[in-house]
């Protein structure tokens, strides 16, 4: 198994830092990016950060970390969290443990986001946090226990 944690990102987190500031904080995807590999360097892991906003490649992706034998994805699917079977399909299909994250706790938002078909087949959430959920996401992989 490699040491390569991948980190996927879904639709409007390239926005990050200027998108709903209020909801999602001020710190940018590439300063998150920035801070988990410091955090990744001191347990020997390695991050790999993505970014997109199509659904599909989001899957592809989920598919690659486990042809490449990832020890884990840190996945914030954004809106495709509350919507996407596909998602769901794809974390069911790969044996690479799969994390959500959110920034936002979405159980506390509007109804629509309560249901996570990411979390249906994720081996653990962590939400609420801010952009530090990303951090304790990756500290749950570094333990052992995800
Ligand atoms: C989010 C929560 C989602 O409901 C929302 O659609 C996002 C961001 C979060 O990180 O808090 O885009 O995933």
């Amino acid at each position: 198994m490699q040491n390569t944690v991948y980190v996927l990102n879904g639709p409007n987190l390239n926005l990050l830092g200027l998108r709903e500031p209020e909801i999602y904080g001020h710190t940018t995807l590439d300063e998150i990016a920035g801070m988990l590999e410091d955090e990744a360097r001191k347990h020997g892991l390695t991050i790999d950060m993505r970014q997109t906003n199509h659904e599909g490649m989001l899957v592809d992706w989920l598919h690659e970390a486990q042809a490449e034998g990832a020890r884990a994805v840190l996945l914030n699917a954004a809106a495709y969290t509350h919507t996407s079977i596909a998602l769901l399909d794809a974390i069911k299909a790969i044996t690479t443990p799969v994390i959500e994250v959110h920034l936002s706790d979405p159980n506390t938002r509007e109804t629509f986001r309560h249901v996570s078909y990411v979390g249906m087949a994720a081996a653990k959430t962590v939400e609420g946090h801010g952009a530090d959920s990303y951090r304790i996401a990756l500290e749950t992989v570094a333990s052992g226990e995800v």
